[in-house]
C-alpha cells in the first residue's frame, strides 16, 4: 500500500472513483432491456441493439431499434396530448417545467453517473457542467413559460416537435430541445443518439413525478433510420436537430416543401485566437477546456488554434507541457481530465484523420489506457487549406497556425465553411470587441471558452446551421404567428391582347445591378400589358448569370452592414421622401398593372419605409443575465446577402416591405420583383438612385420566379432566401438551400396581408438578423 510519505513525494493523484451501483441497479431493474417511452409508459422491448460503456467496452443495456410504426405511435401520442398541453396555459406549464428542474437536481448524481457510463465523458464534467446546465435550462424555461402569454401575444405553439440529438451531450441536448418545446406548449418525440440513449430514458421515467401529462414527451430509441423516419413523418410540425453537417443537410432536403419548421445546430471548426498580449497561462488553461473538454467531442470545440507569431514558440512549448500533465483514464474517476471516445467507430475516424495528416503531430506524453481512448494531440505545420485545418475531427486533436496582424487573424478565423463559435484572447478589451463582430460565428467568447447558459442564445451561421437555442430567441423557434393567411394562386402575367393599344415611346426597364441598369444577359424581355390591353412597357427576363452578377454586386456592397443604424435610417427616410414626391406616378402605375386604385398602396409603402427607418437604430440587442461574472451580449447582426422573391399581391408595397427590413438591418439584397406587375419595382430604380443608397445594396432582377428561384436559392454566396412569391416554389427553394445550409423563409403558398399587421414588424426584423452572443467575463 502506498504510504503518505510516498504520496507527498510523488504528488500523484490516487484513484477516486464515483460509485455506479445505483445506475447499474436502475438498468438491472429494467432487466437491462428498454422499450421506447410512448404515451407515458415503456413499450415492450422490440428489435434490440446494445449500448456500451466506451471506457470498458462492456454492454450496459439493450435498447429498441425504433421502427416507422413505433415513430407513428409516438407521434400519434404527441398529437393527442398537444391541444390540452397548449390550453393549460404558460403558467401551468411553468409549474411542470419547474418540477422537472427540481427532479433533475434531486437525481443529479444518478444522471451524472449514467451519462458518464454511457458516453465515456469524465464524471467531473457530467456532474459539474452537463447536469447543472440541464437543471438551469428547465428553471429558465419555466420562467419563459410563465411569461409567455403576456410577453408574446399573437403566437401559438408549432405543434408536435421531432427532436434528433447527438451523443456528445445526451441529456443536455435533450434539455435544449425539450425545455423550450414544452414551455411553448408543444409536445415532443425525441430520438436520442444510438450510442447514448440511457439518460433520456431515465429522464422520461422520472418525468411522471413532475406531473408531465402522458404523451407530452415521447422517446423513441434507434439509429439514423429511426431519426429519418421521425423527420419524414407527416404528423411532425417541426424538426430540431443537433449533429453533423452531413445529416443536417439530409434533413434540410427531407423536410423541404413539407411546411415543417426546422432548426439545425451542426458542426464547427471554431478558431481559438491568442494575441501576443494575452495572459498566456489563462489562455493555455482555456485551451484545455476548449479542446479537451469531453475529449474534443464538442461541436463548438476550440479546435483551431491561431496564435500570434511572436509568442507561438513559447506558447506551443507551454501547451505541450500542459498536455503532458493531463490525466486520462476511467471516466468515473473524479481526478480524470480526459475520458474515453464515445465509440470505436469514432476512435477509428479520429485515428484515420490524424494518420493522414501532413503536419507535425505531437501526442501528449500522458499514459493512455487500453481501449477506446485517444491521447490529447497537437498538430502544427499545416497550411490554411489542409484538410485537418478545414474539417471537424471531433476528437481531442488541436490544429494550430500562426498569424501576424489582427486582420490576418480574422481572415484565417473566417477561412472555413463553418461559423459556430470563436474564442479571442487578449488583455486589450478594445481589440477583442473590435474582433468579435468580424469573426463569423454565432458565439464569441472573450478571454474564455465553452461558456453556456440557458439565457444566452447558442447556435451557428453558415454550415454550422441556423436557429438559436436558449433565451427568448430560442423559444421563438417553437412558436408560430397566429395570423390568418390565405392561399395564393399562381401569378398571372397578362397575355398580349388581340388588339394592342401602344402609346408613347417604347420603354424597356433593364435589371438593376451594382447601382446601374444592366441589360439582361439572355437578351430577352417581356411585354407587360394592362387589363385593358394597353402596352405598359417591357422588362428584362433575368437568368442564372444575372443572378450571379447581382449576388456579386451584393457581396461587394457588404460594407453597408458596418454603416451605423442612424445612417441607414437616413437613407430609408430619404427613399420615403423621394417616393412621396412621385406619389401620383407610382399610384397610376399600380392602377395600370392591377386595375386597383394605387394611392393607398403608395402611401402604405412610404409609411413602411419610415417604419424601417425608425427600426434601423432601434432593433436593439440585449445584455443577458447569465449566472456568472460575465456579460453575454446578444448582438443583432445582418444575415449577409438576402435573396428574395417579392409578392405579386401588392407590387410596390410588397417589394418595399421585403427590401426595407433587409437593408435597415444592414443586409444587402437581390430582389426579384412581382412577376405579374414588375414595373413598380423597376420604376423604383430612380428612387434608389436619388436616395444616396450605396451601389450594390439593392439589386433587382426581373423575370420569371420559377426560373430565378433555383439559382438564387442554390447560390453558395447567398446567406438567406425569402419567398413571398405566389408561384409554388417553397419546396424547390428549401431543397436548393441545403447546399450551403442557408436560412430560408418561405410562404408555402400562403399570402399575407401586406397592408396589415403581418406585412411588417418584428417577424421581418428577426429574419433579417442573426444573433451573435459575445461573452465577456469580468473580475480579476
Ligand atoms: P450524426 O449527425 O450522424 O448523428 C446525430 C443524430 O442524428 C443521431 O441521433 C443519429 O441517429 C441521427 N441521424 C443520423 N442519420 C440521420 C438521418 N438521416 N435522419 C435523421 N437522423 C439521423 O452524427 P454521428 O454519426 O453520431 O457523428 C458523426 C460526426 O458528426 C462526428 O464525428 C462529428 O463530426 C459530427 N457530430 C457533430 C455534433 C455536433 O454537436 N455538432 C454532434 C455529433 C456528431
Amino acid at each position: 500500500m502506498t504510504s503518505v510519505r510516498e504520496i507527498f513525494d510523488s504528488m500523484a493523484y490516487g484513484p477516486a472513483p464515483e460509485g455506479h451501483a445505483e445506475a447499474l441497479a436502475w438498468i438491472a431493474g429494467h432487466q437491462g432491456r428498454f422499450g421506447h417511452w410512448i404515451n407515458g409508459a415503456f413499450s415492450a422491448p422490440g428489435a434490440m441493439f446494445e449500448t456500451r460503456n466506451p471506457a470498458t467496452g462492456k454492454v450496459l443495456a439493450e435498447v429498441t431499434q425504433g421502427s416507422g410504426e413505433e415513430i407513428a405511435l409516438a407521434v400519434a401520442a404527441a398529437r393527442a396530448a398537444q391541444g390540452k398541453w397548449a390550453r393549460m396555459g404558460g403558467a401551468r406549464r411553468a409549474r411542470v417545467l419547474y418540477a422537472l428542474a427540481r427532479l433533475v437536481q434531486k437525481h443529479s448524481r444518478m444522471f451524472a453517473v449514467l451519462e458518464t457510463l454511457d458516453t465515456g465523458k469524465p464524471i467531473r464534467e457530467a456532474r459539474d457542467i452537463d447536469v447543472p446546465l440541464v437543471a438551469r435550462h428547465f428553471y429558465y424555461h419555466a420562467g419563459l413559460a410563465q411569461l409567455l402569454d403576456s410577453e408574446q401575444p399573437g403566437f401559438a405553439p408549432v405543434g408536435v416537435c421531432g427532436a434528433v440529438i447527438p451523443w456528445n451531450f445526451p441529456l443536455l441536448m435533450l434539455a435544449w430541445k425539450v425545455a423550450p418545446a414544452l414551455a411553448a406548449g408543444n409536445t415532443v418525440v425525441l430520438k436520442p443518439a444510438e450510442y447514448t440513449p440511457l439518460t433520456a430514458l431515465f429522464f422520461a421515467e422520472i418525468s411522471r413525478e413532475a406531473g408531465l401529462p402522458k404523451g407530452v414527451l415521447n422517446i423513441v430509441t434507434g439509429d439514423g433510420d429511426t431519426g429519418a423516419a421521425l423527420v419524414a413523418h407527416p404528423g411532425v410540425d417541426k424538426i430540431a436537430f443537433t449533429g453533423s453537417t452531413a445529416v443536417g443537410r439530409k434533413i434540410r432536403a427531407a423536410t423541404a416543401g413539407t411546411g415543417k419548421a426546422l432548426t439545425l445546430e451542426l458542426g464547427g471548426k471554431s478558431p481559438y485566437i491568442v494575441f501576443d498580449d494575452a495572459d498566456i497561462d489563462s489562455a493555455i488553461e482555456g485551451l484545455v477546456d476548449a479542446i479537451w473538454f469531453n475529449g474534443g467531442q464538442v461541436c463548438c470545440a476550440g479546435s483551431r488554434l491561431l496564435v500570434q507569431e511572436g509568442i507561438s514558440d513559447r506558447f506551443h512549448a507551454k501547451l505541450k507541457r500542459r498536455m503532458d500533465g493531463l490525466r486520462m483514464g476511467d471516466p468515473l474517476d473524479k481526478c480524470i481530465d480526459v475520458g474515453a471516445i464515445v465509440d470505436p467507430v469514432q476512435l477509428a475516424m479520429i485515428r484515420g484523420m490524424v494518420e493522414g495528416s501532413d503536419g507535425e503531430v505531437y501526442h501528449a506524453a500522458c499514459a493512455v489506457p487500453e481501449g477506446c481512448f485517444y491521447p490529447p494531440t497537437l498538430i502544427t505545420g499545416l497550411n490554411a487549406a489542409s484538410r485537418l485545418m478545414q474539417e471537424e475531427i471531433f476528437g481531442p486533436v488541436l490544429v494550430s497556425m500562426t498569424f501576424r496582424t489582427p486582420s490576418e487573424a480574422v481572415e484565417l478565423a473566417n477561412n472555413t465553411r463553418y461559423g459556430l463559435a470563436a474564442s479571442i484572447w487578449t488583455e486589450n478589451v478594445n481589440l477583442a470587441l473590435d474582433m468579435a463582430p468580424k469573426v463569423k460565428a454565432g458565439v464569441v467568447w472573450v478571454n474564455a471558452t465553452n461558456l453556456f447558459d440557458a439565457a444566452a442564445g447558442f447556435g451557428g451561421v453558415r454550415e454550422s446551421g441556423f436557429g438559436r437555442e436558449g433565451g427568448w430567441e430560442g423559444l421563438m423557434a417553437y412558436l408560430r404567428p397566429v395570423a390568418k393567411t390565405k392561399v395564393l394562386t399562381a401569378p398571372k402575367v397578362l397575355p398580349a391582347p388581340a388588339e394592342a393599344v401602344v402609346e408613347g415611346i417604347d420603354r424597356t426597364a433593364k435589371l438593376y445591378i451594382g447601382g446601374k441598369q444592366a441589360r439582361p444577359d439572355g437578351g430577352y424581355s417581356q411585354a407587360i400589358w394592362s387589363a385593358k390591353g394597353k402596352l405598359l412597357g417591357h422588362v428584362g427576363l433575368g437568368n442564372r448569370k444575372d443572378i450571379r452578377n447581382a449576388v456579386e454586386a451584393a457581396h461587394a456592397a457588404k460594407g453597408w452592414g458596418k454603416a451605423t443604424g442612424h445612417n441607414r435610417a437616413q437613407i430609408l427616410y430619404y427613399m420615403g421622401e423621394n417616393l412621396s414626391a412621385r406619389t401620383r406616378e407610382f399610384a397610376q402605375r399600380i392602377k395600370d398593372q392591377t386595375g386597383r386604385d394605387g394611392a393607398d398602396e403608395v402611401e402604405a409603402a412610404i409609411n413602411r419605409l419610415f417604419t424601417y427607418a425608425a427600426w434601423a437604430d432601434k432593433y436593439d440587442g440585449a445584455v443577458k443575465q447569465v449566472p456568472m461574472r460575465a456579460v453575454a451580449l446578444a448582438m443583432n447582426e445582418p444575415v449577409g446577402v438576402i435573396g428574395a422573391l417579392c409578392p405579386d399581391e401588392a407590387p410596390l408595397l410588397g417589394f418595399v416591405s421585403v427590401m426595407a427590413p433587409a437593408i435597415a438591418m444592414g443586409n444587402t439584397c437581390v430582389l426579384v420583383p412581382s412577376q405579374s406587375a414588375p414595373l413598380s419595382a423597376t420604376d423604383f430604380y430612380q428612387v434608389l438612385e436619388t436616395s444616396d443608397l450605396p451601389a450594390g445594396v439593392v439589386n433587382i432582377v426581373t423575370g420569371a420566379h420559377h426560373d430565378l428561384a433555383k439559382p438564387l436559392a442554390g447560390h453558395l454566396d447567398v446567406d438567406a432566401v425569402w419567398s413571398f412569391s405566389s408561384a409554388p416554389l417553397s419546396a424547390q427553394i428549401e431543397t436548393e438551400a441545403a447546399g450551403n445550409l442557408k436560412q430560408t423563409w418561405v410562404n408555402h403558398g400562403r399570402g399575407r396581408d401586406w397592408f396589415g399587421a403581418t406585412g411588417a414588424g418584428r417577424e421581418f426584423l428577426r429574419h433579417a438578423t442573426e444573433i451573435k452572443t459575445i461573452w465577456v467575463p469580468y473580475g480579476e
